[in-house]
């Protein structure tokens, strides 16, 4: 039997919920957590496409000044961290994730030559272990977004990527218009939007202290 589908729904459902009631996420957490630790090892295969983080380095083009510390949340097996790392040989990155066989193969995934600047952590983005403005990136590839917590942990004028790799037709994602409004509500200004087919992406910054 094929359980791609209904994972995939489940996904979408889970998102929705999540979005409007953040409180809910405790009785959605054990199921989410097992099902991508069962999906950790097929993950690279599943995400093997060129484009799978276009949009969400399109959004990375435009972030400057370049970031010192920067977070990967919802890493799966750390693809999107690398990319920043890459991007910005000078930051410090973490990527983190709710499964611990995601950050298992991530860990599997790093390469010498980012064994210095990038490390790996299973963190729940619900209540993450990082203090208030530990970072001044913070990325989301195909992830569900914790409005409140993102907040917290971005410093002020930080830089925040949502990204979807299918735009609209991925299994978790939140419309543009969702994001401002919750982000917009929060203090976020200067939005842009990125769209490389099927690809799409908001960048966001946090507002510099009053
Ligand atoms: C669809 S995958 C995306 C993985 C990766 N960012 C990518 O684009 O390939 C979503 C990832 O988010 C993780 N995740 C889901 N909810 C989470 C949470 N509350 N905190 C941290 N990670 C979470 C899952 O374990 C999974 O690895």
């Amino acid at each position: 039997m094929n359980f791609q589908p209904l994972a995939q729904r489940f996904a979408r459902l889970t998102t929705d919920i999540v979005v409007r009631r953040p409180r809910l996420w405790f009785l959605l957490r054990r199921a989410t957590r097992f099902q991508f630790d069962r999906l950790a090892p097929q993950w690279d295969a599943i995400r093997a496409s060129e484009t799978a983080y276009a949009p969400y380095e399109a959004a990375l083009e435009r972030v400057e000044p370049p970031p010192k510390r920067a977070l990967d949340l919802g890493t799966g097996t750390g693809g999107a961290a690398f990319v920043i790392a890459r991007r910005f040989p000078e930051a410090e990155v973490v990527g983190a994730d709710l499964a611990e066989r995601m950050i298992e193969c991530a860990r599997e995934n790093l390469t010498e030559e980012l064994r210095r600047q990038v490390r790996f952590e299973v963190a729940d983005a619900a209540k993450l272990p990082y203090g208030e403005a530990a970072f001044d990136l913070v990325g989301l590839s195909n992830m569900i977004p914790f409005f409140d917590e993102l907040d917290r942990v971005l410093s002020p004028g930080g830089f925040l990527i949502v990204a979807f790799s299918g735009g609209a037709e991925t299994p978790i994602y939140v419309p543009p218009e969702r994001l401002r409004a919750e982000l917009g509500r929060r203090g976020f200004a200067d939005f842009a939007e990125f769209s490389t087919n099927p690809g799409t992406a908001l960048l966001a910054r946090k507002a510099e202290r009053a």
